[in-house]
C-alpha cells in the first residue's frame, strides 16, 4: 500500500492565484496538488490536499493525519504566526512535517518572522513560490519513499 502526504493549507489559500498575486503568484492549489503528485509518483507517494479558513478545521485534519498520513505538508498561512493549537495538535503528529510558505516570510512584516509551527517542522520552506510544495515533496520522498 502507498504512503500518503497530507497537504494541509490554512487561510485564505483557496484564493491562490487570485489573491496579492504580486506576492503569492498566479499559481493555485489546483497546480500545487498537480505537481506534488507528480513528485510524489515518482517516490511512491500519493497526496491529499485539504484547504480551510478554520483553526479547528485544520486541527481536525492533523488529528486525521495521525491515522492516515505518513507525513504532513502544512502552509499554516496566518495561523502559522497565531497558532498554538495548530502547534499542539503537530506535536501529537508522530510522522515527518514540513512548513511551507509561498513568500519568503522574514522578508516580510515582523509579525511574519515568528512561526509556532517552527517549534514542531522537521524542515522549512519559504520563498520558492508554490515550487516549495514541490521542494517540501521532493523532501518527504528522500525521507518516506
Ligand atoms: C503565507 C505567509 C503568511 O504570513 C500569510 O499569512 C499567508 C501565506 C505564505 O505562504 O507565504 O497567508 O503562509
Amino acid at each position: 500500500m502507498s504512503k500518503t502526504i497530507h497537504i494541509l493549507n490554512g487561510p485564505n489559500l483557496n484564493l491562490l492565484g487570485k489573491r496579492q498575486p504580486e506576492i503569492y503568484g498566479s499559481d493555485t492549489l489546483d497546480d500545487v496538488l498537480r505537481t506534488c503528485s507528480a513528485v510524489g509518483a515518482e517516490f511512491g507517494l500519493s497526496v491529499v490536499q485539504r484547504q480551510s479558513n478554520w483553526e479547528g478545521q485544520i486541527v481536525d485534519w492533523i488529528h486525521e493525519a495521525r491515522e492516515q498520513a505518513a507525513g504532513i505538508i502544512i502552509n499554516p498561512a496566518a495561523l502559522t504566526h497565531t497558532s498554538v493549537a495548530v502547534l499542539d495538535a503537530l506535536n501529537t503528529f508522530e510522522g515527518p512535517v514540513i512548513e511551507v510558505h509561498i513568500s519568503q516570510v522574514h522578508k516580510r512584516e515582523a509579525f511574519r518572522h515568528h512561526s509556532y509551527v517552527s517549534l514542531r517542522a522537521d524542515a522549512v520552506m519559504a520563498g520558492f513560490g508554490i515550487h516549495g510544495y514541490a521542494l517540501a515533496m521532493r523532501h518527504m520522498g528522500k525521507l518516506l519513499g
